[in-house]
Parts: C-alpha cells; sequence; structure tokens
C-alpha cells in the first residue's frame, strides 16, 4: 500500500524511455518466504530520447534490494538512491551491464501480481505493472527486450517454465535442479512468466500451415488431468482459424498453457506460456456446464491470437490497451461465431454489453476506449475497453467489409512486427491499406459515454419516398460535457407489409449500412410501393442505443418476420421491455397488474416455432435481466423492477405451462452429452423451460426438477435442474438437494465454485444470511478471487433482489468485505466495490444507502490506489 494519495498518470504526457533494454538475464533461486532474483541487463541509451545521460530510473515494488552492479562491479549504495517505487542510478557511460540482486516474499504475496504461491504452485503473474513485483526493470510495454531465465529449485518442484524454447537442464551442487529458458523473440516484461510444480501435462502437436511441428502442453495439478481435452481442442481449432482467417501462423515450437487456482483475471497471454484460471481451462462433462464448455474455447481462443495481436504487436503504453484487448476480444467472439451458433453468439455478448458496459458508461467511472488518465491501470481493464474496444473494432470491419478489413490487418501486422504502438497505428493501416479516410471515427477512441439515436420516419405515398431521420447524442461523461457528432455504421433493411426485405436500390440490395456522422441527418429510399416497416441497427451494427416509436404490433411483427435473427431477438426484448416498464408505473401507482395478452400470445408461438434455432428461442423467452432494466432506467426503482418482473415471469409460467412443458419433453434426450451447438441449444431451451416451469413452485413441476436433478449425466442439466431447485423448492429440499451435490462434488474446485454461486445468486429472503454463512464454509478461501468472486461477487452482482434490499444491509455488506479485501488483494477489492457505486442513479432513501456504504469504505483507513481511485471517483 502506498504512503502518498495515489497520483494520476496521463496520455499527454507520455515520453520515450530513456534507456532500451537489449538483452534480460533471470536467474531465480525459489524459496517461499525468500526467492532471490538475480538480473542482468543490457543498457543502452535510447537514441530517440535525447542528449545526455540522465540516471537510469527503474521501477520496483515491495522488493529487497542486495546489491547493484556496473559492467562487473559493485555500486556503492551511496551512489544510487531507492525511491519509494523504484531505484535511480546515475549513468556514465551510453551502454553499459547492469546486475541487480534482490528478494521476493512470494509466500506472502496475496495480491496475485509479480510472483506467487497458488496452492504450493509458483507462477507469475505480471500485466500490467507485476513485473516491478519481481525485479527492478523499466517495467513498461515499449521497453522491448530478450529473455533467458534460468529457474533453480528443489526437486518437490519437478516442471520449471518460462518463455521459449528450453536451452538446458541440470543439478546444481547441492542437488537442487534448474532449467534454463531462452525466448527468442523480444518482449516486454508484461509478457514474462514463471511457474515452477509438481505438475502432470496432457501433450499434443499441431502442423502449422506452413508446416512446422509446435508441441503443444497443457499443465496442471494431478486430480485435474482428465479436464484438459476440451482446452487442448479449442486451442488446436483456435490455431487453425488464425491462419485461415487472418493469415497467422504460431512462432515458437512449443506452446503451453498452465492450470493456476489462485488467479485475478480469466487468463494471461505470456509469450508461450498462457497462464489461465483453472475455472477457465479445465472442463469435463461431468463437472462443466455448457456455457463453460463455451467460455473456455473462447479464452484459449482469445490468449492464443494475443500472440499476434499483443505479443508480436504490442501496446506502446497502457493507455493503447484496446489496441489488443479490443482487437482479440473481436478476434474471439469471430472465432465462437464461426464454431458455434453466430447469432446466438452475437446474442450474448450484445446482452452483456448494453447491461454491464452501458452502465459503466454512464456511471462514475465512464471513460474513453483509449482513456486520457488513471491513477491504477489495474482499474481499466474494463468492459469499456474490452467490450466496447471490439465493438469499435467490429464497425471497422462493418465499415471495410470482410476483404478490406482484412488487407487492413495484414498491413497492420507487417508494418507494426515486433513493435509497441498505438491505436492511432492501427486506424491508420486500415485507412491506408484500403485508401479511405477515418478522421471522424476515431472519436470512439476519445470520447467516452453510450450514444442516442433517436429515429423518425416519413412516407410519402404520391413520390413512393420514406425519409428516415437519424439525430444522435451522447450524454456527458466525467470531464466530457459535449461530444462530437459519431461516424456511426446503421445497417438496416426494411421490411413490406408481407414480411419479406424490400429492395433498397436497382441493385435488389436488401440491407444498407447508413454512415450516420452528422447531429441530424435524412436518408431517403426512394420507389417504395408501401410504407415500410425499419429493422435498425442489425446485428448491433454500433454500440448504441436506438429510440423509434415501435408499436407492440410493430414489434410483433418483427419478431416474426425480420430476416435479421438478432433484430428478431431484439424486438422481442423491446416488447418485454415496454410490458416491464409498464408493469413498473402501475406498481408504483398502487394499479393492479396484469400482462397483455398479446405478449403471452407472442411468447406462446416462439415457443411453439420448430424452424428457429431452440437456443435463439430461449433467448427471447428470457426476460430482460433485472440489471438490464436497471441500466435501462432514467432513475432506478428496484423495488419497481423487482416486482415488474418476477410478476411477468410468474403470468408468463402460468400462462404457458403446458407449451413449456410440451417443449421440455420434446428436448428430453438420453444421448452422451457432447458440447456442440446443436445439442447446446437444445439443452439452453429445456433448461429455460425448466426453471419457468419451476417458477410456479407448483408440485409437479419441482418435482421434475428433482427428477432431473437426480437424474443428469451432464453438469448442465444437473446445475440448471440445482438451480431451480435453489431458487424455488421448499426450504427442506433445496437444503436436501444441495448438501448431496456437495457430498458428491466436494474434491472438485471448479464444482464447489458453482455450488457456490447458485446459492449466492438465490433470489430468495435470507441469502444475504446464507452468503455469510457461505463464507464460514471450509471450502471458501478469501485469499482465492475464484471463491470470492463466486460467493460474494454473486450476491453483489448477479442477485439483483437480495443486493437492493431496502434495508441497506447487501450494501453494508459488500462495503465490509471490500474493506476486508482491500487488504489482501487490492485488485479484487476494486472490482467488487464497483455495485455500490452507482448510488446517483437510484431514487430516494436507497441511494442514500448506497452512498453511505461507499463512504464508509472511504472512511475505513488507508485504501489501496486501486479501490481509492474507484471510491473516491464514485463519491464526487
Ligand atoms: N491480458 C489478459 C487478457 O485479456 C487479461 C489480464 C490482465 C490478465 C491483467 C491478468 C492481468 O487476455
Ligand atoms: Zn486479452
Amino acid at each position: 500500500m502506498k504512503d502518498a494519495q495515489p497520483s494520476t498518470v496521463y496520455l499527454k504526457d507520455y515520453r520515450v524511455p530513456e534507456y532500451l533494454v537489449d538483452s534480460t538475464r533471470l536467474h531465480f533461486e525459489l524459496q517461499p518466504k525468500a526467492t532471490l532474483v538475480k538480473s542482468q541487463l543490457k543498457i543502452r541509451r535510447n537514441p530517440a530520447a535525447g542528449e545526455g545521460l540522465p540516471p537510469l530510473v527503474l521501477d520496483g515494488v515491495e522488493l529487497e534490494l542486495l546489491s547493484v552492479s556496473i559492467d562487473g562491479k559493485l555500486v556503492p549504495a551511496s551512489r544510487y538512491q531507492e525511491l519509494p517505487q523504484g531505484l535511480s542510478i546515475p549513468v556514465d557511460a551510453p551502454e553499459f551491464e547492469l546486475e541487480i540482486h534482490n528478494r521476493i516474499n512470494p509466500e506472502d504475496n496475496t495480491s496475485l501480481e509479480g510472483l506467487y504461491l497458488s496452492n504450493g504452485m509458483y507462477c507469475t503473474q505480471c500485466e500490467a505493472e507485476g513485473f516491478r513485483k519481481i525485479t527492478y526493470y523499466p517495467d513498461r510495454p515499449d521497453v522491448m527486450s530478450r529473455f533467458t531465465t534460468t529457474i533453480v529449485a528443489p526437486r518437490q518442484y519437478p516442471v520449471l517454465l518460462s518463455n521459449g524454447n528450453e536451452t538446458a537442464r541440470g543439478t546444481t551442487e547441492d542437488g537442487r535442479q534448474f532449467v534454463t529458458w531462452e525466448d527468442p523473440f523480444a518482449k516486454p516484461s508484461y509478457l514474462f512468466a514463471l511457474v515452477a510444480g509438481d505438475l502432470q501435462q496432457v501433450e499434443d502437436s499441431y502442423t502449422t500451415a506452413s508446416g512446422r511441428e509446435v508441441k503443444l502442453q497443457i499443465f496442471t495439478e494431478a486430480k485435474n488431468i482428465g479436464k484438459c481435452d476440451h482446452a487442448m481442442r479449442s486451442l488446436k481449432k483456435a490455431m487453425r482459424w488464425d491462419e485461415e482467417v487472418y493469415g497467422r501462423e504460431y512462432d515458437l515450437d512449443i506452446f503451453m498453457v498452465v492450470a493456476v487456482d489462485h488467479f485475478n483475471m480469466g487468463a494471461m497471454e505470456n509469450k508461450g506460456l498462457n497462464i489461465f484460471n483453472s475455472a477457465c481451462v479445465l472442463a469435463s462433462p461431468e463437472t462443466a456446464t455448457d456455457s463453460t464448455f463455451q467460455r473456455i474455447e473462447s479464452i484459449v481462443g482469445h490468449e492464443y491470437f494475443h500472440n499476434w495481436s499483443g505479443n508480436r504487436v504490442t501496446c506502446r503504453d497502457w493507455f493503447q490497451l484496446s489496441l489488443k484487448e479490443g482487437f482479440t476480444v473481436f478476434r474471439d467472439a469471430e472465432f465462437s461465431a464461426d464454431m458455434n451458433s453466430r447469432a446466438v453468439k452475437r446474442i450474448e455478448d450484445v446482452s452483456m454489453l448494453r447491461t454491464t458496459q452501458f452502465a459503466e458508461d454512464g456511471g462514475p467511472m465512464a471513460h474513453p476506449v483509449r482513456p486520457d488518465s488513471y491513477m491504477e491501470i489495474s482499474n481499466f481493464y474494463t468492459l469499456t475497453v474490452y467490450e466496447k474496444g471490439a465493438e469499435v473494432v467490429r464497425m471497422i470491419h462493418t465499415l471495410l467489409g470482410a476483404e478490406g478489413f482484412r488487407k487492413g490487418s495484414d498491413l497492420y501486422f507487417e508494418r507494426h512486427d515486433g513493435c509497441a504502438v498505438t491505436c492511432e497505428d492501427f486506424i491508420k493501416a486500415m485507412e491506408d491499406a484500403n485508401g479511405v479516410g477515418l478522421t471522424q471515427f476515431r472519436r470512439w477512441y476519445s470520447q467516452a459515454g453510450t450514444p442516442v439515436l433517436d429515429v423518425t420516419d416519413a412516407y410519402d405515398e404520391a413520390t413512393g419516398n420514406y425519409a428516415l431521420t437519424v439525430k444522435q447524442s451522447c450524454p456527458p461523461t466525467p470531464g466530457q460535457e459535449q461530444k462530437l457528432p459519431f461516424h456511426i455504421p446503421l445497417a438496416l433493411g426494411l421490411l413490406g407489409a408481407e414480411g419479406t426485405d424490400l429492395p433498397l436500390d436497382s441493385a435488389g440490395n436488401t440491407q444498407v449500412v447508413l454512415q450516420v456522422t452528422e447531429q441530424e441527418q435524412t436518408f431517403n429510399f426512394t420507389g417504395l410501393q408501401e410504407k415500410p416497416l425499419p429493422s435498425l441497427l442489425r446485428d448491433f451494427s454500433a454500440p448504441v442505443k436506438v429510440r423509434y416509436g415501435y408499436t407492440t404490433e410493430q414489434l410483433l411483427f418483427l419478431m416474426r418476420n425480420d430476416s435479421d435473427a438478432f433484430n428478431r431477438w431484439d424486438a422481442s426484448q423491446r416488447l418485454a421491455f415496454m410490458a416491464l416498464e409498464q408493469l413498473q408505473s402501475d406498481y408504483r401507482q398502487g394499479k393492479s397488474l396484469y400482462l397483455p395478452e398479446a405478449l403471452v400470445a407472442a411468447y406462446r408461438s416462439v415457443l411453439q416455432n420448430r424452424d428457429l434455432d431452440p437456443a435463439l428461442i430461449a433467448e427471447m423467452l428470457a426476460l430482460p435481466s433485472e440489471q438490464t432494466l436497471a441500466e435501462q432506467s432514467e432513475q432506478i426503482d428496484a423495488e419497481a423492477i423487482i416486482v415488474a418482473r418476477k410478476f411477468a415471469r410468474g403470468a408468463l409460467a402460468k400462462a404457458l405451462k403446458d407449451d413449456l412443458l410440451v417443449c421440455y419433453r420434446g428436448l428430453h434426450s438420453d444421448k452422451p452429452y457432447s458440447p456442440d451447438a446443436a445439442e447446446i441449444a437444445a439443452r439452453s431451451l429445456k433448461n429455460t423451460c425448466l426453471t419457468y416451469l419451476c417458477v410456479t413452485e407448483d408440485t409437479d413441476a419441482l418435482e421434475l426438477a428433482q427428477q432431473q436433478f437426480h437424474r443428469a449425466s451432464n453438469m448442465t442439466d444437473s446445475a440448471a435442474a440445482l438451480g431451480a431447485l435453489v431458487n424455488f423448492a421448499e426450504a427442506a429440499d433445496t437444503e436436501a438437494a444441495l448438501a448431496q451435490f456437495y457430498q458428491r462434488w466436494r474434491q472438485d474446485t471448479q464444482v464447489v465454485e458453482l455450488w457456490f454461486g447458485l446459492q449466492s445468486t438465490s433470489a430468495r429472503w435470507g441469502t444475504l444470511e446464507k452468503v455469510r454463512e457461505l463464507m464460514q464454509h471450509p471450502a471458501f478461501e478469501q485469499k482465492n478471487p475464484n471463491k470470492v468472486r463466486a460467493v460474494i461477487g454473486g450476491f453483489a452482482n448477479r442477485n439483483f433482489t437480495q443486493f437492493h434490499r431496502a434495508d441497506g444491509s447487501g450494501f453494508e455488506f459488500v462495503a465490509e468485505q471490500v474493506i476486508a479485501l482491500d487488504k489482501l488483494n487490492p485488485q479484487i477489492a476494486a472490482r467488487l466495490v464497483i455495485p455500490i457505486t452507482r448510488w446517483k442513479k437510484y431514487r430516494g432513501e436507497l441511494g442514500e444507502k448506497m452512498q453511505g456504504a461507499l463512504q464508509a469504505v472511504m472512511d475505513s483507513g488507508k485504501l489501496s490506489a486501486d479501490l481509492y481511485e474507484v471510491v473516491s471517483k464514485s463519491l464526487a
């Protein structure tokens, strides 16, 4: 924890590094409480930095410095200066070799940044600024160096890994073993990795398009060795896909993946040695749900794709984070879409974006895809940088077309291979390869906030002219009162009375992408025989909100007829949203609630539709979540949202009971599990039906859930049934099922996390007490982020009902946990606090209670830089 209040770093202050590091030799002698690190750096004055020889300033945090030598000569301590966060050494030659010895303490490192221990295995996490917790170094991504790493460890750690290729191994005089690794590619320190442990491995190989053979290895603790197959298959698919779609081949002879139980994020793309959160790599049909299978495929792809978009071409500074993350999320989303159902993948991603990223964009931490400043960079691994950043790249893809985009990415990789570059360089490559200008488009990188499009239309029967007027606006965000118009690709189609797409030009195209660039713009379509119905923002062609005065009938029409699957789903969401708004307002006015018959009929016909992808049906049947409703509210009335949604869900369940049952029975199958798109779709619809059926709390429905729970041969079905019981069965039955489930799976970390999550997200009264109880459970571990996310995060982020208890006890609980966690793991604390930062959006007393909880965090004493940034900005 830092002493002074954390300071702000600005993009405008960027300066090239004063010194470059041509090579980095690291030597580790591993010991839990006292690991010795020796580092030898070949350092050279950066000719681009100017004249003279300023002192060499290195980053270093929580290090015990032992010695400094230059060109083989010890530098006396009086010559250099230890800084609060580093080391300053005087320089008298433009080139020299620096050797530093220091000690670190992996065992007490609970921040999970730098070198730490996880279940007895050593591992590292260096992005963004973790390398400075290993040794003194210019810890910034534009300093790229060739690394050679030697690891010395006692025999209990037979597996010793680092980046690149193994070049030596042996035994030291005192009987320890060592391995040396050499990475032929220059890289920034954030891509460094080291692993040491008693691990088992699964091995495979891959032959690249040009015929090179690559060894593939996944390392885990012995007990998990049977859970690596899906990740391995996913890896090979990703390698093939990147060759086919981007022309990118892997570049080392070996690619390693390691599963680690204690990890702050999903996974990390260290060169040749990806480190994964166990939850994002380990799976078997008995223990993992369909969504876990899909998540693993996408994250394995994501980290693999970083080898080009991130490692070969990296970021100049951390303001450019979206350069690698936005692009790589776009790549992994397309990969998943190609491997599974494209429409369903898009729907899942957009619903997530709309709920969580839009909320971020409308909240106190709103920032552009390329932020202008930060106090703590770890706080900027956000939905905006990742997901909105990916939408920005997708818009470029839409504007240039697949071929043009590929030309641009080819030029980008060719031009900048081996370099640390900026978002500007990415757009420039896209422009140059296509001979186009994207000047105005660049505002997506610099302006925060979610743009709103207000669309109106007019049809002139006499001339057959249809005029569509689009007004754009963007609400103010912190530090940005006024916004300039964005360049927005607005994909649309026009439906005729028959429900088919009308031709929009002489060539007969039925879809156009309008270039919305001005504050207000009118687009004319001529030669139309009838007034069309617009299908707007097809496939969600831009991360904006579209307002258009659709009537219920028009939405029902789009739900049935739109040729764009995404917009069919979107129409169902708009329809449900309208109904839920009405219910909220009726509730506030004390009126009795009822669900419009038209909505019930629409849901029924979706449910009976045999032509639609079952997964799409499941998505259409799902009501917008409470979180989504909250995000779309001007002022959040949590109680009205909860009541309205619960009522609508119950009314639908009752009215559709027979159809749900037919559908459920029709989808039940005894086939062996396979995580392919068709079967995932069937299970998804089946379990959606089951949950709806149980909403009524009818005994026959709950009996169905019991049966499924007891007979399930895969975790998807088992967890869905247990989830239904946890939310709707009588307490005794719930407890029995939970106990039985735990008994069966207590040895399996991933399943226990799921078990925690099912309980912490239960909408039942009493969940908060349950959550406190779970924190006393022997399987709960405060130092393990996955457990914290399952129990506390599940409650704060995925349990709208109980988190928003009117007495404010949900907020107080979160505040209390955040304060405790900040002492152990600031990154986790700073994320967990987010649900209580949006107090300004709440109506009345609830907002005040939330603010009070946040203030209590602020007043609790010295906060980490991570937590301080989020809390202070949210209270302002
Ligand atoms: N770079 C990682 C990814 O997105 C995420 C990450 C960031 C992991 C920081 C750990 C620490 O692939
Ligand atoms: Zn990433």
